[in-house]
């Protein structure tokens, strides 16, 4: 069904891998449509709750761009190709349904910058995070200037996009570019275990909640604070709140139908 992307479906759970190993990882034109169509159908598909997103390997989730694509890059093109890139990274971004980024070795230029897309992001031991653009006489295109910078501040996002220097997993946890470090051999089974744990709640209360906290990157505060009030009202009115309130009540498991 795809060439450049595995996809498998293990409950409510996708797992798309990038698989460019010999390239470690690198995103092609073609696997960033691939994964935009996996994401697509992983939308669409009801029993899909979750996503977890790796690449093939024990030594890069994604090693950037293709530098050998864009090489043909020109100001007219080079334009097209960010917007392209920064498009499909939103529709992550944005995704209903949580995505957990698996980072299972380089995650470098497109490839750091696909995993901040993501909801969440756990790292295995040998995981190391860079924007190296720098030293192609570029910079990253595809959100990381914008993301890096929020997510682990000015001062460290303007030295790893100046120097292009890589930092490692511990460091990156240090940061708060990840949320956990474990061995690569456990990385999988982490991702699951976190992603299933978060499937046990209301599902459009994780909607709503990536809706509004996407929204704090979005919006000054007082229209934030009433997004997050619009989607509070929202899961007010669901029936997974009568079920997670009388659970509590009743002191049992709640029983969420994600309704
Ligand atoms: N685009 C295209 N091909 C890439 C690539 C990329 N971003 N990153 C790695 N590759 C290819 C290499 O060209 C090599 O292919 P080959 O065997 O056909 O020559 C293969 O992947 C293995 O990479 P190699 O460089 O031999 O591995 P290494 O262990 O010596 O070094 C890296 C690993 C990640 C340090 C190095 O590959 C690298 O610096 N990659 C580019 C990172 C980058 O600048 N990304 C941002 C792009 S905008």
């Amino acid at each position: 069904m795809y060439d450049t992307i595995l996809f498998e479906e293990k409950g409510n759970v996708a797992i798309i891998k990038i698989n460019r190993p010999d390239k470690l990882n690198a995103l092609n034109a073609k696997v960033l449509d691939e994964l935009h169509s996996a994401f697509k159908h992983c939308g669409e598909t009801e029993l899909i709750w979750g996503v977890i997103l790796t690449g093939e390997g024990d030594k890069a989730f994604v090693a950037g761009a293709d530098i050998k694509e864009i090489s043909e890059l020109n100001a007219k093109t080079g334009k097209d190709f960010a917007h392209h890139g920064q498009t499909i990274f939103n529709y992550i971004e944005q995704f209903p349904k949580p995505v957990i980024c698996a980072v299972n070795g380089f995650a470098l230029g497109g490839g750091c910058e696909l995993a901040m897309a993501c909801h969440l992001r756990i790292a295995s031991e040998n995981a190391k995070f860079g924007q190296p653009e720098v030293n192609l006489g570029i910079i990253p295109g595809y959100g990381g200037t914008q993301r890096l910078t929020r997510l682990i501040g000015k001062g460290r996002a303007m030295h790893m996009i100046l120097t292009g220097e890589m930092i490692d997993a511990k460091t990156a946890l240090e940061f708060g570019l990840v949320s956990n470090v474990v061995p690569l051999s456990d990385l999988i089974n982490e991702a699951e275990t976190i992603l299933n744990s978060i499937l046990q709640k209301g599902r459009i209360a994780l909607t709503t909640a990536i809706r509004a906290i996407n929204a704090a990157y979005e919006l000054p505060l007082s229209e934030g604070l009433k997004f997050e009030a619009d989607m509070f009202s929202v899961c007010c009115g669901t029936e997974d709140f009568k079920e997670g309130t009388s659970a509590f009540l009743e002191k049992r498991k709640p029983q969420f139908k994600g309704n």
